[in-house]
């Protein structure tokens, strides 16, 4: 209720008279408040407030039966208040977010308030991958150290606050200041109590080559999660969650969202509790993980970023996008105009020579493409996918000369020339297993199973990541590179290191990220000028881990045109239009067989970050004129189209028609796209309510003699014309008329 000084339009305040802490952004507030016992209570999110006091929100329940007293104190118990960071084992006894075990096997905790403090900017954190600020204006942040009441162990939240992205990030750390070993066996990244369970739980979904489908349904009593225990974020699930509000739309209504900036294994669950209070919480998956925390050891969690908006799931997105296009990718080609790229693989698969790679590079830059990428299947004796992942010296059976002849002779093409790694994987064929067959994951006496023919070496061990960093980048130096596909295609199994002790086992998982963070980082450091576009068989790994490194990602393996719209739709919700690639292919599609027409799989590609994947040298002259048309028309438009605002305006989960549309950052371009799945008799006439522009700026319609003003467009409509057969499509671009 009392208005102290929060009008200061400070992101966080502390109020000492009531022991809360306020974080604000521009137009949300995040309060949580130390109780008298010490115990951090969450008060609220959402909605930015002018108060620095919300006790009256701290009810207490006279009859809680079966709920322990806190502090023995009656009618006291914090299993019926909201808690910020609950342990396990005390008096709160719904889904805990940190839990330890003890050298006398306990495994009791119970946290306390101890100190916080408050300061411009924000830290980076120790070897993993986390939003950034250019400058300390940009985020304030407060860190707040709790002391278990026995043992000494401490946790510290770190809340930092992005004032204009309307985004809060935390993390934790855990401190073992005594001198017994503590076993962490759960320690999740972030929890938020909500006392109320009227809400839809939206998740992304799928498999290889269908990743991230959009799941929405309603909470119900219990405990509802995803997770990954494959050892990478993973095609199945995707390190995101969002409660909405059941009456929450596209642009309108509260969501809350959840990301973690991980590419491991995650858990994101919501416990709704007997009261009905929905517990959210999001962070490494507990399964299959402890870690060991010696004498004045600490534990560094990943980072979860949370975002609350008031405008929908689109007003959610804007906020994702923004934030992780600007603080979160990284490195020279962040705020870079991505090139147009033909890539070999669906081409010629392994099947291809010197001859055939430059056929096609030829005819990419007769068509206009900037970048052409030499997929698998160029090093070692690879013909097919059974052997010699791990050799990374070029086969010059198939390329004569080496990579640095022919990375000449196609950029004397005109084209950029990138390559395709598999860095973390090892073929039991090939040299490298050969002289280090220890070096990939395995259990000793266990049968190394494989998948594509392939085993993962053991990054939590320095000396298998120094040596990919040593030959990758002797590869990398070797030729004109200004490309990387960085590709992962396998799922742990058999999880062992040679190099850890027993008690340790349970680290690998973790321990491999950490080396790969490391390598990605030293690698991408050293060639700040190559872009890197992460891949795993597609979008296994599209997740804000990967992003901090590489500014792109292969969207999926399936590039057919239908199942993009949902694929694409779903990435969408979190990652920035920039971050996905996005290729034409041939017809019948390679993963589901269908025929689209050439306009149609241009209008769907050119919705990211556009390429092209196909033996273009086998095309018609008028499909070869088409394309260079589709080429002409991005590079007008990709500025929009990569970094402008984009908005969803009609969804493949529900509609046979899908569209979708970019605004420019100045608001002066546009652009349309829809898709009509399948042909209807007598379809209704379509015509589609746009968003995002001005209401009084006139906007003209390229190549057709029209112009509209902003509020015809949004409140009356864009016709759609009539189009003719299954999966036709049809792209609009608008300028604003000055
Ligand atoms: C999986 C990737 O997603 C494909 O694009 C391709 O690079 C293959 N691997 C090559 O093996």
């Amino acid at each position: 209720m009392e208005n102290l000084n929060n009008k200061e339009n400070k992101s966080i305040v502390y109020n000492q008279d009531n022991n809360t802490f306020i974080l604000n952004s521009n137009k949300t507030s995040y309060i949580l408040k130390v109780l008298d016992s010490g115990h951090l209570a969450h008060l609220y999110w959402g909605r930015r407030l002018r108060s620095t006091n919300l006790d009256y929100v701290i009810r207490r329940r006279n009859w809680g039966s079966f709920l322990a007293n806190t502090d023995n104190k009656e009618n006291f118990m914090l299993e019926a208040i909201s808690q910020e960071y609950p342990g396990y084992g005390a008096t709160d006894l719904r889904s805990p977010a940190v839990e330890l075990q003890f050298s006398d096997g306990s495994s009791a905790t119970d946290f306390r308030y101890v100190s916080h403090k408050i300061y411009e900017g924000k830290n980076k954190l120790e070897g993993l991958p986390a939003t950034y600020t250019e400058n300390d204006e940009e985020a304030t942040t407060l860190e707040i150290v709790l002391k278990d009441t026995l043992k000494p162990v401490e946790i510290v939240l770190t809340y930092s606050v992005f004032k204009e992205f309307d985004a809060i990030t935390r993390n934790v750390k855990v401190r073992n200041m005594g001198q017994e070993d503590v076993k962490i066996l759960r320690v999740l990244s972030a929890n938020v109590d909500f006392n109320d369970d009227n809400f839809d739980m939206i998740q992304l979904s799928g498999s290889w080559a269908r990743e991230r489908h959009f799941v929405r349904q309603p909470l119900r009593s219990g405990s509802q999660s995803i997770e990954s225990r494959r050892g990478s974020s993973s095609h199945a699930q995707n390190p995101f969650m969002a409660l909405a509000r059941k009456d929450t739309t596209e642009t309108k209504g509260d969501i809350y969202g959840f990301s973690f900036v991980y590419s491991g294994n995650f858990l994101a669950n919501v416990e709704v509790d007997m009261f009905y209070n929905s517990r959210v919480q999001i962070g490494i998956n507990p399964f299959d993980f402890s870690w060991l925390l010696k004498e004045n050891e600490e534990f560094q969690s990943p980072e979860a970023v949370l975002v609350y908006s008031p405008n929908g799931v689109t007003g959610m997105s804007h906020i994702y996008h923004n934030l992780y296009g600007k603080r979160l990718a990284r490195g020279e080609h962040r705020d870079k105009i991505r090139p147009i790229l033909i890539n070999n693989w669906e081409a010629t698969y392994f099947d291809f020579n010197e001859t055939s790679i430059k056929n096609i590079a030829k005819e990419a830059s007769n068509l206009g493409m900037e970048l052409f990428v030499l997929d698998d299947g160029w090093f070692g004796k690879r013909n097919n996918d059974d052997c010699s992942l791990g050799d990374w010296f070029v086969n010059e059976d198939k390329i004569k000369g080496g990579l640095g002849k022919l990375s000449k002779e196609i950029n004397d093409m005109g084209l950029q020339f990138g390559l395709w790694f598999e860095p973390e994987m090892v073929c039991p064929v090939s040299e490298l297993y050969e002289k280090y067959p220890d070096w990939c994951i395995h259990i000793p006496g266990r049968i190394r199973s494989e998948a594509r023919m392939q085993l993962i070496l053991d990054l939590s061990r320095d000396d298998v990541c120094d040596y990919i960093i040593e030959t990758l980048s002797k590869v990398l130096s070797s030729a004109s590179i200004s490309y990387v596909k960085w590709d992962m295609n396998r799922n742990m199994t058999e999880i062992g290191s040679a190099k850890l002790p027993p008690e340790r086992q349970r680290e690998l998982p973790h321990r491999y990220m950490l080396g790969l963070y490391r390598i990605m980082e030293e690698l991408t450091t050293a060639f700040p000028h190559i872009l890197f576009e992460s891949c795993s068989g597609g979008g296994g790994r599209f997740d804000p881990g990967m992003l901090y490194y590489m500014p792109q990602t292969w969207t999926s393996d399936n590039t057919d045109a239908i199942e993009r719209l949902k694929i694409q739709y779903g990435t969408s919700l979190v990652y920035p239009n920039v971050s996905m690639g996005c290729h034409v292919s041939a017809v019948p599609n390679h993963q589901v067989h269908r025929m689209t027409p050439l306009n149609t799989r241009g209008v769907v590609a050119m919705s990211g970050n556009f390429g092209y994947e196909l033996d273009i040298t086998k095309l018609s002259d008028e499909e070869k004129e088409m394309i260079k048309e589709q080429i002409k028309n991005y590079k007008k438009i990709r500025e929009t189209i990569q970094f402008g605002d984009y908005y969803r305006l009609s969804s493949p989960f529900e509609s046979n028609d899908v569209a979708w549309m970019f605004v420019s950052k100045d608001k002066k371009e546009v652009v349309v796209s829809f898709v009509r799945q399948r042909a209807l008799p007598h379809p209704k006439f379509e015509s589609l309510k746009l968003v995002g522009l001005e209401e009084d700026a006139s906007y003209e319609i390229v190549g057709e003699d029209a112009v509209f003003f902003g509020d015809e467009l949004m409140y009356v409509g864009l016709n759609v014309p009539e189009l003719v057969g299954d999966y036709a499509a049809k792209m609009w671009v608008l300028r604003k008329v000055l």
